[in-house]
């Protein structure tokens, strides 16, 4: 999308008001703003929010240098500080030594090889969920796929059993996620300390919050012997240079993250990956194709992964087209050069999975629902950065094996046991950018044997 003469010319954008910038039209409609500014300005557009200097990347190459190769001159983006609020400073929020030493030692867990260990776990939360579903009922399948993931980190990562956890921790969660995206989105939001009603329940979320996380680290260092190596087991022994051990706040914050980033994500994609096959019947025929060929009423094993493809294509173009991490960014901490503009200390860069993945110079007919344009190795043939569900560069997702994993697992199994059609007078499945792209409102299902 880039022309030899806008790779010359300065960053341009839309002007905005003299307050606010642009932020009105991005609070608006997020998506659209992102989408149209690409196709609008190309490769990078300059716009400001509030005081604010941005510049959104949506060219490939560029991205790669604040991603991959200039990544040193960046840390996460400065508005997500609001998130810190809850995220604490846990591996995708912490910066420097902090951020090299703690994914060091988390990275062993999230390994293609180890994430083979998980896949029994996975498909035994599975399946003692979908054995509590029963043909002929309605069922919220946004809700249903988001507990699972939630048990599914719970107990893969922490060793802890049962859907208690989800409730301590996904409930309040749900509140904080539209209230800190609501805060993070306007110029000005009420300090914490005046007391609205909407701050005494946000403090009262973030407090239910820190409860559920603080009793899980207690529990386990009354019984240290549980948990087998998992990963609290590592975070609790973990020293640093000096010999000390992690704080409480800092496993804390380490287990708030994994918690948070580990389940909504992956639910989200999963949803968006049942509104397409719902929706599409040649889809989901070609995946029941699938099942029976690899799996025939088997449930799915690590083993079976790497057969299941065009399954995980399913799930790529789900996220190529709804990708879950619709917009994030970095801030600079020194003047850097990307291309042929200088982004100065302090200003902020963002790029959009969203709308980088409907660039039709890499995936034409982008709106189109299309699995098998991932087949033939897609991603060896588009620039790199081009297809970033899972961002990229040292910051990129820890767990994206875990992911594709674990949705490959629930979207065989569930699609296995039972046919899901969307209930009668379903409304449009809308979008809602919130922390992350979710279904607007839950998509409701109608269960029924598989004939
Ligand atoms: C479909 C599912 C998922 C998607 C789309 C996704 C997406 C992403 C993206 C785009 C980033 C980079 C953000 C940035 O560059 O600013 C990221 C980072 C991260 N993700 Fe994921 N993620 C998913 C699943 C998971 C899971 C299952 C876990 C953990 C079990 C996880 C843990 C993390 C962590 C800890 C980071 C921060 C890494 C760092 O800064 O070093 N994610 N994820």
């Amino acid at each position: 999308m880039t022309t030899t003469m806008e790779s010359m010319r300065a960053p341009q954008g839309p002007k905005g008001s003299m307050l606010g910038g642009n932020l009105t039209a991005y609070r608006k409609d997020p998506l659209r703003f992102l989408t149209e500014l690409q196709k609008e300005y190309g490769g990078v557009a300059k716009i400001r929010f509030g005081p604010q200097t941005m510049y959104v990347i949506y060219d490939p190459a560029l991205l790669k240098e604040v991603l991959l190769t200039k990544q040193e001159h960046f840390i996460k983006l400065k508005a997500f500080q609001e998130a810190r609020l809850f995220v604490g400073d846990g591996l995708a929020t912490s910066e420097g030594e902090k951020h090299k030493r703690t994914r060091r030692l988390v990275q062993p867990h999230f390994t293609k090889a180890h994430i083979q260990t998980y896949a029994e776990q996975m498909a035994h939360i599975v399946r003692s969920k979908l054995d509590a579903w029963q043909p002929g009922e309605r069922r919220n399948l946004t809700d249903e796929v988001s507990d699972m993931a939630f048990e599914i980190i719970a107990k893969t990562l922490f060793s802890l059993e049962g859907d208690r956890y989800t409730r301590a921790i996904r409930e309040p969660y749900e509140l904080i996620n539209r209230m800190c995206s609501e805060r993070m989105r306007s110029l000005l939001s009420v300090p914490l300390f005046i007391s609205t009603a909407k701050n005494r329940a946000y403090k009262d979320a973030l407090q239910a919050l820190d409860l559920g996380v603080y009793s899980i680290i207690q529990q386990r260092k009354l019984k240290p012997d549980q948990g087998d190596g998992d990963l609290l087991s590592v975070m609790l022994s973990a020293k640093d240079e000096s010999g000390n051990g992690m704080s409480d706040r800092e496993l804390r914050d380490e287990l708030m993250i994994m918690f948070i980033a580990g389940h909504e994500t992956s639910a989200n994609a999963l949803s968006w990956a049942f509104s397409f096959i719902l929706q599409q019947p040649e889809v989901e025929a070609k995946l029941y194709e699938e099942w029976d060929r690899v799996l025939n009423g088997r449930d799915p094993s690590a083993a079976d992964y790497m057969q299941l493809t065009y399954t995980q294509n399913v799930l790529w173009e789900a996220m190529r087209l709804r990708s879950p991490s619709f917009f994030t960014g970095r801030s600079a901490t020194a003047d850097v050069q990307i291309g042929h503009f200088t982004v100065k200390k302090g200003q902020s860069i963002l790029f959009s999975p969203y709308a980088m993945h409907q660039n039709p110079a890499y995936f034409p007919d982008p709106l189109s629902f299309i699995p098998e344009r991932f087949e033939g190795d897609l991603l060896k043939r588009i620039p790199q950065f081009a297809y970033i569900p899972f961002g990229g560069g040292p910051r990129g997702c820890i767990g994206n094996h875990f992911a594709m994993m674990e949705m490959v697992i629930m979207l065989c199994m569930i699609g296995q046991r039972y046919r899901l059609r969307l209930a009668p007078g379903h409304p449009p499945i809308e979008m809602e950018a919130l922390m992350t792209l979710r279904p607007k409102n839950a998509i409701e299902v109608l269960v029924s044997e598989v004939t």
